[in-house]
């Protein structure tokens, strides 16, 4: 036991220049999203993935770049077809070439290890009026059966990542066992949770304790976590948690439609740091913290005990995501836009809780600030210089709730221009508003308020992260010999 024990940790130690992964939940995967304006190198993503020993991926789209940087590394991957994409798919032709480029071209030793397609991303969301409602499960059928067509099928499944508002309880009888589909769309749920099953493809949902605090004023707050909240109580079971009421609300749909059984995936869930009253590090940590430990013990929830397979969401904040639900949308990372942790967190459940591995050789701009000129003479253009600057950048931190809501007048100017002059990759001419603004090589950050600088550009290959690298290698034999 103890000589399996050090052999574990002896590959842990290696975990950065090798890539073993070593203890981590099984099951444990995460989103990663590319809206934002500055990327992280799709190579450094995939590093900082395996030295924090993330197994699998869900990705939203099926970007060449971000395919080449997971060919030969092991990882599980999720990739997807936009909603705005299903409509194509209902052609089978269309569907095929979609399968033969996007799936079957990475099937080789050292290729990309694709375990399922999404179809569409939450495509029932009541906000989207019914537009992918009759797109859906044609463009599900296809992928699967040219999936199934190109020898890939019991490898590769096709799924649909739904939102959690495609079931409901009534509302006299609010508990997890009388879960249904919704009305307006059970004929159609039927359809899909049936074809999905005969293919022995899951069901993807994606659960959102944070959004349930959010929209109800009237929430109790500690139900949201993971500890601590007074049981509410179905049938004799008694639910500490809006997690496994939703998780049992959905089990109860699939069993009500007979299909109980149905393996289900959860394909987004997480927990944002900014944005809102109730986003912030210390909560998302309780989240995650109670989240994780149940993870790694296989609790499950009432009605499903054991593994659960799980994709957090998400990897990296976004800065030009929609915030249409709320600003919190742009800082649902675990990791900032920069690839550093955002707060300590074991993500093997065991509750060692330290930061997670940052991505490695980021490079950034110069070290330069656009700030609120104090010597500005007319002012009267302030605000619609400021509006400007947050329509084009991401300003989302300045609202209440947030790390810089407290910065006065001159600092949300300064903010706001400098978040703008990131964004244009430091163009000089992107910090003058009208006079009202100077650039500085001083931090102008204030108190827990970061004015941060943006990434380069373009990923110019450096040859600095190969030597580095090279070095390792060497290092790691030496290491072995001893
Ligand atoms: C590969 O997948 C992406 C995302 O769905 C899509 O835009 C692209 O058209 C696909 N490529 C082919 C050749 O179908
Ligand atoms: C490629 O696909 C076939 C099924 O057609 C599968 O049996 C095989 O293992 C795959 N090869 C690799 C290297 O992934
Ligand atoms: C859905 O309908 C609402 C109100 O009719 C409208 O404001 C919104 O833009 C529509 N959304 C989409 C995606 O069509
Ligand atoms: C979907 O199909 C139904 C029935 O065929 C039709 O009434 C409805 O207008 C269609 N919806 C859309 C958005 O095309
Ligand atoms: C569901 O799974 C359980 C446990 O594996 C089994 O006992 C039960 O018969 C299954 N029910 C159906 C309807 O397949
Ligand atoms: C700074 O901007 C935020 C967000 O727009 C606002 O809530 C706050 O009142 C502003 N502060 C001052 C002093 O103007
Ligand atoms: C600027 O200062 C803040 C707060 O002290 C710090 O967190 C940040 O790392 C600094 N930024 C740079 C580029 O040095
Ligand atoms: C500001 O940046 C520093 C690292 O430079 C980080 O430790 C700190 O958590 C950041 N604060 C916020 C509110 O993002």
């Amino acid at each position: 036991m103890e000589k399996i024990d050090l052999f574990k940790w002896v590959l842990c130690g290696s975990v950065l220049l090798f890539g073993f992964s070593c203890e981590y939940v099984d099951g444990l995967g995460v989103n990663w999203g590319t809206m934002a304006t500055h990327k992280l190198p799709p190579k450094t993503v995939v590093q900082m993935l395996k030295d924090n020993g993330i197994q699998k991926v869900k990705l939203f789209d099926a970007d060449r770049s971000t395919m080449s940087a997971l060919a030969g590394s092991g990882i599980e991957v999720m990739i997807a077809i936009p909603n705005g994409e299903l409509a194509a798919m209902n052609s089978y032709d269309r569907a095929q070439e979609w399968v033969k480029k996007n799936v079957t071209t990475y099937n080789f030793t050292g290729g990309v290890d694709v375990k399922y397609v999404a179809v569409g991303n939450e495509p029932f969301l009541k906000s989207y009026n019914g537009s992918f409602l009759n797109v859906t499960f044609p463009a599900l059928q296809n992928i699967q059966n040219a999936l199934n067509e190109a020898g890939l099928g019991d490898t590769v499944k096709a799924t649909v990542p739904l939102n959690a508002d495609v079931y409901e309880s009534p509302e006299d009888n609010p508990v997890p066992s009388a879960g249904k589909f919704r009305t307006d769309i059970s004929e159609g749920m039927t359809k899909i949770v049936k074809f999905m099953v005969k293919n022995d493809a899951p069901f993807t949902v994606n659960i959102y304790p944070f959004l349930s605090l959010y929209g109800n004023k009237d929430f109790p707050f500690n139900y949201a976590f993971f500890d601590g909240a007074t049981p509410i109580v179905d049938h004799g079971i008694q639910y500490t948690n809006v997690f496994d009421a939703n998780y049992d609300t959905l089990v109860s749909a699939l069993k009500a439609i007979g299909y109980g059984n149905m393996t289900i995936v959860i394909g987004e869930v997480g927990w944002p740091t900014e944005g809102d009253i109730n986003a912030n590090n210390g909560n998302a940590y309780r989240f995650y913290n109670g989240l994780l430990s149940r993870l790694a013990a296989n609790t499950g929830t009432p009605l499903r005990p054991g593994y659960m397979e799980m994709y957090l969401f998400g990897l990296i904040d976004e800065d030009v995501k929609s915030i249409a639900p709320g600003n919190f949308e742009r800082h649902w990372g675990l990791f900032r836009y920069d690839g550093q942790p955002k707060f300590a967190i074991d993500l093997s459940g065991r509750g060692q809780n330290k930061l997670l591995i940052p991505a490695q050789n980021v490079e950034y701009q110069s070290r330069k600030w656009c700030m609120f000129n104090p010597n500005a003479k007319d002012l009267s253009k302030l605000a619609d210089n400021i509006n400007y600057a947050c329509t084009y950048a991401d300003c989302t931190t300045l609202g209440y709730g947030s790390s810089c809501n407290t910065l006065d007048a001159n600092g949300n100017a300064s903010y706001a221009f400098n978040v703008y002059f990131q964004v244009q990759n430091q163009d000089p001419e992107s910090c003058n508003f009208q006079g009202m603004a100077t650039v500085t090589t001083q931090n102008i950050s204030q108190g827990n308020c970061n004015f941060t600088i943006q990434l380069v550009a373009s990923s110019s290959t450096s040859i600095l992260p190969s030597l580095i690298a090279l070095t390792a290698i060497l290092m790691a034999y030496t290491f072995l010999l001893l």
